[in-house]
């Protein structure tokens, strides 16, 4: 599969720290964020891909005392992520990198290690929807056996469909809910709890959403 990322990680870049300010409140993200670190035992080790400026999903996870590491495409977000939650770990590489034989998944030269749990808060969304499965898989591949996913996606017929953003243009895709909860779990995951919401982002050129929040386990 050819894989084009042209322009998503530079919107991202020249976003920076207006990406919290567009989308503040964002109370079904804490929500799923509360879910996940309590869950956990203490000291988990989470992945969270896609981790944009950190806030407030890395930040929530560190500060309940989890050991969390943190991927993007774009170093902006990173530079952000870094200075906002000092005490995790980040990562400058693309989600498909973390694929069995990728530099930062199982068996590669960078490679990540177990996880307790992975987070993938609205950056799955990024991807084509070809992708998207075999991104699943990956994160899959990622966790203990019983490991827990924390995914949100926006709810939305689309594929890599040009959007404005804040100023920019990105390509996104997302799936109704029945057709998400398929994908999830023909990737290898149950599915234990599922939250939507409706939100209204701060910015004017951002379109309402509905927010789905899928709480997944990893099958044996
Ligand atoms: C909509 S933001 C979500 C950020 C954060 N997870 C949150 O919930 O606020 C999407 C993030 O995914 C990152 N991203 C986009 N495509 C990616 C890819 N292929 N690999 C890794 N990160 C990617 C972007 O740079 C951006 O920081």
């Amino acid at each position: 599969m050819a894989l084009d990322r042209s322009g998503q990680a530079e919107a991202f870049d020249a976003i920076g720290d207006r990406y919290d300010e567009a989308f503040p409140h964002k109370d079904g993200q804490l929500t799923a964020g509360r879910w996940l670190a309590g869950a956990l035992a203490p000291g988990s080790r989470v992945l969270d891909v896609g981790c944009g400026t950190g806030l407030p999903t890395a930040r929530q996870l560190a500060d309940a005392g989890h050991q969390v590491v943190g991927i993007d495409i774009s170093p902006g977000m990173l530079k952000l992520a870094r200075h906002n939650i000092p005490a995790a770990t980040f990562h400058l590489t693309d989600i498909v990198d973390l694929r069995a034989g990728g530099r930062y998944g199982p068996g590669g030269s960078r490679d990540l290690g177990e996880f307790d749990a992975v987070v993938a808060f609205f950056s799955l969304l990024m991807l084509p929807r070809p992708e998207i499965p075999y991104a699943l898989r990956a994160l899959r591949g990622l966790l203990r056996p019983g490991g827990l996913l924390a995914l949100a996606m926006v709810e939305a017929d689309i594929d890599d469909f040009a959007i404005p953003f804040l100023g920019n243009s990105v390509r996104v895709s997302g799936y109704l809910r029945e057709e998400l909860r398929r994908v999830v779990q023909d990737a290898g995951f149950e599915i234990t709890g599922e939250d939507s919401h409706s939100y209204a982002p701060a910015s004017t050129d951002v379109p309402p959403e509905i927010q789905l929040y899928l709480h997944c386990r990893r099958r044996v």
